[in-house]
This record gives structure tokens, C-alpha cells and sequence, in this order.
């Protein structure tokens, strides 16, 4: 998935670059070419619908979705402070949807849990006020680290706790 938003925004990134380079060779030849209006206007108009498109079809499923209704399955606390992590239970179980409900004592911070490989997993804002939601299926079992993924205060970079995931109990 990853590379494949990669290459995306290359191919734009070029196509952006392209479309720069044609209007600065072109502002040196002085009067606009026949139809250029046109060509503009039709020009817009397909950026206006791949640009939904695009946009309808990347938010399917809906993100949101999966996160409406009661939580089912077991639920972890997440708490975050200036500059801690505390989690409720040390044990994680595997192959079943754990749901993380994250919330901070003070400012808002980044609840990210990356793999015992160090791969981000995924990350949740933590968010005075609300607690947030999110749910994971971890897949194997190991050590688990969690970071802070926003920065909160001189020791932000020192937000770091683990927890397993399956093994003994
Ligand atoms: Cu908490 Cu950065």
C-alpha cells in the first residue's frame, strides 16, 4: 500500500513538474495559443472528477465506520502524560481485535505502537478531553514498543514504554 501511494505521488509530482516547465517555456512566445481558454477549462474539469473519484474511492472502507458502536473483544487503557505511557495490562492477547482506548492527563500526545521489528504499526492522537479509539489484531507474538508520535514537551522523544503480545501469561 505504502509503495503504491509512492508511485502515485511521483507520477503527480512529475506531471505537477511537467505542467511548470510547459508554462514557463510557454510565457516566452507572448500571445495565448488558439482555444487555450477551452483546453483550461476542460483541463479543470477532469482535475474536478478524478479528483473525487480518487477521493471516494481511497476513503472506501469508510475509516470511520469501523469505530462507531460498543466496543467488543478485550479493551487496553491507554493513559499518556508529560512524558509517560501507562498501559493497563502488560499481557496483550493475539489474533483477536484489541481495542485501545488512549487518553491524556495533559497535552495532546501521539499513541504509536510499533512492532518488535520497530515498523510503525499504527498511531492514534491522544487528546485532552476525549478518549480515542483504536483496535488492532496483532498477527504474532513478541515485544511491542510504544512511542509518542507528536511532539509534547522537552522530553517528548523519551515517551517510551512495551508490552507483549501472547506468550505466557
Ligand atoms: Cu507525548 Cu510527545
Amino acid at each position: 500500500m505504502q509503495m503504491t501511494v509512492l508511485a502515485i505521488s511521483l507520477v503527480l509530482m512529475a506531471a505537477i513538474a511537467a505542467a511548470f516547465l510547459g508554462a514557463v517555456r510557454a510565457s516566452g512566445s507572448g500571445e495565448a495559443t488558439e482555444g487555450a481558454e477551452g483546453r483550461r477549462s476542460l483541463l479543470i474539469l477532469v482535475m474536478i472528477v478524478v479528483g473525487v473519484v480518487v477521493t471516494v474511492a481511497s476513503l472506501r472502507p469508510w475509516p470511520h465506520v469501523a469505530q462507531a458502536g460498543e466496543v467488543a473483544g478485550p479493551v487496553v487503557n491507554v493513559s499518556g502524560g508529560q512524558w509517560y505511557w501507562e498501559i493497563d495490562g502488560e499481557q496483550v492477547p493475539q489474533g483477536v481485535p484489541v481495542t485501545f482506548l488512549a487518553h491524556t492527563t495533559d497535552v495532546t500526545h501521539g499513541f504509536g505502537v510499533m512492532d518488535p521489528e520497530g515498523r510503525i504499526l499504527f498511531q492514534v492522537q491522544v487528546m485532552p478531553g476525549y478518549v480515542n479509539r483504536v483496535a488492532f489484531t496483532f498477527d504474532r507474538p513478541g515485544t511491542y514498543r510504544v512511542v509518542c508520535l507528536e511532539y509534547c514537551g522537552v522530553a517528548h522523544h523519551d515517551m517510551i514504554t512495551e508490552f507483549t503480545v501472547g506468550g505466557e501469561a
